[in-house]
């Protein structure tokens, strides 16, 4: 019988330190381009493609990620009393019916291998998906949202499947990089993974960004991984070890990725889903367009 990606695993416990201090008390998966948090992307991205629960892996701000999923009855109360149907409908449908939302505990933030160990529980023996809120992947107007095209592609070949994106060698430090062997249009089998190589050891120029599919084999295998880098338990360790079993694909989506993790990543984000947004799109390409930010930009750098 045919298996279906039906869960998706979203870690948001790591520290976020890069956005300290907005990061203290609530995760940078929280942090919203325009109007909507990253992880209501994430979320939208994993619903379209099918999913129907949304696993939370939740560290030490715990609240936040819930709250924001959960009913707000006294908001939509007020909000019916001030005749704001837009916003009630907005606020009413952060999740749709028949999408449930779990929330397990990573006690200590012991790297995104662990935290998905964390999902065991909830996710048992299926497929499921993981994603990283944090990489901010556009839609692709024909083929749809990243995971979306990868879950079509795991119908098919019911295998794990990495989203690849292709990066200068020079950032390789920053991704796991695959050694890809060409298997079909935009999709390679995985030969190797190496995590956060230097430009001249990475064995090509496909790195790993925040969507994966995963068979439930991982966990058995995250189990028996040593920590490794910043003595953290790493996916790619678990990956490393899943291809030696199974066959694991590399599948370049179409979409434009933004790294809303780096602060320049998110402000870029923040500027180009600002343009398309429906209500403040035009005003602010005006702004942009009359120059009236340019004496900020000509000043001299503090
Ligand atoms: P990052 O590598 O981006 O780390 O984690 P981070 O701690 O969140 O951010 P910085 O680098 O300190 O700024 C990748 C993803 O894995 C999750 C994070 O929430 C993020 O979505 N994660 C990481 C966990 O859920 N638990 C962990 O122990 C580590």
């Amino acid at each position: 019988m045919k298996r279906q990606v039906r869960k998706a695993v979203f870690p948001v416990a790591g520290l976020g330190t890069r956005f300290l201090p907005a990061t203290k008390a609530s995760p940078k998966e929280m942090l919203p381009i325009v109007d909507k948090p990253l992880i209501q992307y994430g979320v939208e991205e994993a619903v379209a493609a099918g999913v129907e629960t949304l696993v939370f892996i939740i560290g030490r701000t715990k609240n936040a990620i819930a709250d924001h999923f959960d009913k707000a009855y006294e908001l939509e109360a007020e909000l019916e009393v001030r005749g704001k149907t837009d916003l009630l409908e907005v606020v009413r449908n952060i999740v749709p019916n028949g999408v449930e939302c779990v929330y397990v505990r990573q006690a200590e933030a012991l790297g995104l291998g662990h935290a998905v160990l964390c999902a065991r529980p909830v996710v048992g023996d299926e497929p499921f998906a993981v994603i990283l809120a944090d990489d901010l992947i556009e839609e692709d107007a024909r083929e749809g949202g990243a995971l979306s095209q990868m879950t079509r592609h795991f119908n098919k070949y019911q295998c794990s499947i990495l989203g690849v994106e292709r990066v200068p060698k020079s950032e390789s430090e920053k991704y796991g990089i695959v050694h890809p062997l060409p298997f079909a249009t935009r999709l390679s089998n995985v030969e190797d993974i190496v995590e956060k190589p230097k430009p001249e050891n990475a064995p090509s120029d496909l790195a790993v960004v925040g969507r994966y599919i995963l068979t439930p084999r991982i966990f058995d295998l995250l189990t028996n991984i040593e920590r490794g880098a910043g003595n953290e338990i790493q996916l790619t360790d678990g990956i490393a070890a899943l291809l030696h079993e199974e066959q694991v694909l590399a599948y370049e989506f179409s979409g434009r990725r933004h790294d809303c993790g780096s602060k320049l990543g998110y402000l870029v984000a923040t500027v180009e889903y600002g343009l398309r947004h429906p209500e403040l799109g035009e005003r602010f390409r005006n702004y942009l367009q009359t120059g009236g930010f340019l004496s900020a930009v000509k000043a001299d750098p503090p």
